[in-house]
């Protein structure tokens, strides 16, 4: 009978080994021996390439340590969370539940993240966020199993308001998608210009994921601000670059924002992002040994431009074989596991970084300028920035 099942299937021969009380050490052990790593990313939506970005990255770096975690083969999973909130838990309990995953890695949009984050505190699955910058996640919703390599969404912003006001641009207006990823950039800005001596004149935003920017446009025109600043990123950046130009905007009233503008976009949005000013934890043009390198590699292997998702994929990878070659692959051990994940120094593309005590990178972010389809560095707006992990007790003494 036993004989039979195997033949048939190998996973329905562990189901049955466990209904009936029969024991398949072998087998069970064989299974048990590889790692199981999930996605929860969006392949579908505005934020498709930003998936797409982050998986590979995930995959190269982990390659480029051997293919194993801590010696152990690994069996991926993977997810399309389509960026929709409302599947939050559904989605990460399927991974978690169903197939049992030691790691979820995912995801891209602040508000799926709070479904994960409620399914990882709840469970204690590891979860490594490879963007979402929700603030909670790093502060008051904090957890000992929970692991940022991206950032906050306020982090970016924070270096934005001075390099404005270096400029003389003194009143702006703010536009972005209203959630939590644009609000919180916001508070970025918001804190940082005004501390610079800015007046923020207007506050503009539409739903998630709109892309009806007409109206809005027509406003900003009317309001002639010194300039616009906003958060927008994958599919609906390249539209909203275009659509800025197209209003006429591009010449009269400089265009500013966090740096997601403009990643992954380049191509798609044209001369419309020449002169396009940014903050960022990353920039293509970053001169260093490491970043060529990483670039260079990526471009083979995908046969596309690596961007900022790309570089925070490839840095989850390094995190999580890190921490594992740490256990020796013992990733049960979750005491030392989270030790090793909280200790380790991520040699990245964008810089070297390390975790915060809220498990949030402390990094330097970058100003940037569109030139030539690429993002070119223009200096360090913040050095070694941390979040503020406001009400995280990781850590705490
Ligand atoms: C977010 O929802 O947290 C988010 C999404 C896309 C980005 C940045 C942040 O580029």
């Amino acid at each position: 009978m036993t004989t039979r099942r195997l033949v048939l299937s190998r996973g329905a021969a562990i189901v049955g080994a466990a209904s009936t009380g029969l024991l398949l050490p072998g087998i069970v052990r064989a299974q048990s021996s590889r790692i199981r790593v999930g996605f929860m990313l969006p392949y579908t939506g505005t934020y498709s390439q930003l998936g797409v970005a982050i998986e590979n990255g995930v995959r190269m770096a982990i390659a480029e340590q051997g293919g194993k975690l801590g010696g152990r083969e690994i069996e991926w999973f993977k997810l399309d969370d389509e960026s929709e909130p409302s599947k939050g838990v559904e989605n990460a309990n399927r991974l978690v539940q169903r197939d049992k995953v030691d790691v979820l890695i995912g995801t891209v949009h602040s508000g799926v993240q709070m479904g994960i984050q409620r399914v990882a505190r709840e469970t204690g699955v590891l979860n490594l966020i490879p963007n979402a910058g929700a603030h909670a996640a790093t502060r008051a919703l904090c957890a000992p199993n929970v692991f940022r390599t991206s950032f906050t969404n306020s982090q970016p912003t924070l270096a934005l308001g001075k390099p404005m006001m270096d400029r003389g641009l003194k009143k702006t207006v703010w536009i972005t998608w209203k959630y939590a990823a644009g609000d919180e950039a916001f508070e970025g800005f918001r804190d940082s210009y005004t501390k610079a001596g800015g007046t923020i004149v207007k506050e503009l935003g539409l739903p998630f994921p709109n892309v009806e920017f007409q109206a809005l446009l027509t406003e900003i025109a009317s309001l002639r601000p010194d300039a616009v600043a906003c958060f927008f990123a994958g599919g609906a950046a390249a539209k909203f670059i275009r659509d800025y130009a197209a209003a006429g905007l591009k010449d009269k009233i400089p265009l500013w924002g966090s740096g997601f503008l403009t990643e992954g976009v380049l191509e798609a949005a044209g001369p419309a992002a020449e002169g396009i000013m940014t903050t960022m934890h990353y920039a293509d043009s970053l001169d260093t040994p490491r970043n060529h390198q990483f670039r260079t590699a990526y471009a083979t292997q995908f046969k596309m431009q690596p961007d900022v998702y790309a570089v925070q994929g490839y840095d989850t990878g390094l995190l999580l074989a890190q921490g594992a070659a740490a256990v020796k692959g013992d990733m049960g051990n979750k005491q030392a596991l989270y030790h090793a994940l909280e200790t380790q120094t991520i040699d990245s593309p964008r810089g070297k970084w390390s975790m915060s005590k809220a498990h949030n990178p402390i990094q330097d972010i970058y100003l940037r300028r569109v030139e030539n389809k690429d993002n070119k560095v223009i200096g360090i707006a913040a050095k070694a920035l941390s979040d503020s992990g406001a009400g995280c007790k990781l850590g705490a003494a």
